[in-house]
């Protein structure tokens, strides 16, 4: 039987935690609670499948026009996130780096992400990259002023290059839970080629057989690149 294509890079974007709490009758922080502990659920099974890079929509450019006890709770699970994961990734030699422009966190959680991303820069079995601050348009646009300012050509391969995911390129999958069917300026120049899987499923409730229902259906897709399929 033909071994199970698995995706090398995979990109979530976890949608639904306010809709999983509102349905508990609980305020929409607890979902995003119940969804930070399913980041880490979800990231072990993704790197005992095979996958070699996850990158999570954690906190998008538009998160910031939410109620401040909802973004104050969002950063506080970031913080906590990254000092309880630092051990776990360096047990499991998983890179951590993150997209976004993080230079706006406070300088207490500015702090805790940049020791995460220098102490497990050696790692080799996978990368886990996390979006802060994060936004696709504005990744594009800061691209190419780095070029403009370096007084290179903009090119494809220059933007590309210039990205915040140059080291480890392109989504082969991005999932998005939660229902809703658009990319929500999630990795848009990196996902032209993307494969999209959307499901109903809430971020919180998305388990280890949910992903792996991803990943067969991403098995099942012919990726033609803009080429005809060959024979
Ligand atoms: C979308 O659900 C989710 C977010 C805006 C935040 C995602 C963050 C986490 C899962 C926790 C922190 C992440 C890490 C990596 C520690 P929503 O609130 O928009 O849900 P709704 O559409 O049901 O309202």
């Amino acid at each position: 039987m033909e071994k199970a294509k698995i995706p090398s890079h995979i990109g979530i974007i976890m949608d639904g935690n306010g809709r999983w709490a509102k349905l508990r009758g609980k305020e929409r922080s607890y979902g995003h609670r119940a969804g930070t502990a399913n980041v880490e659920r979800i990231t072990e099974h993704v790197f005992n499948s095979g996958v070699k890079t996850l990158s999570l929509y954690a906190f998008s450019s538009e998160n910031w026009a939410r109620p401040k006890a909802e973004v104050d709770e969002l950063m506080r699970l970031l913080e906590l996130y990254f000092k309880k994961f630092l051990k776990k990734m360096q047990r499991e030699k998983i890179r951590i780096t993150t997209m976004g422009d993080i230079s706006v966190l406070s300088e207490r959680l500015q702090k805790v992400i940049n020791n995460s991303v220098a102490l497990t820069r050696d790692n080799d079995r996978g990368i886990l990259n996390i979006g802060i601050n994060y936004g696709g348009r504005q990744e594009i646009v800061r691209a190419v002023n780095k070029l403009i300012e370096n007084n290179q050509p903009i090119t494809v391969e220059n933007i590309s290059a210039n990205l915040y995911s140059a080291e480890f390129g392109e989504p082969d999958l991005i999932i998005r839970t939660g229902g809703e069917i658009r990319l929500s300026n999630f990795m848009l120049y990196q996902g032209a080629y993307s494969e999209l899987y959307f499901t109903d499923v809430l971020w919180p409730d998305f388990d280890e057989k949910e992903l792996d229902k991803a990943i067969e259906a991403y098995g099942m897709r012919h990726r033609r690149f803009g080429k005809v399929e060959e024979s």
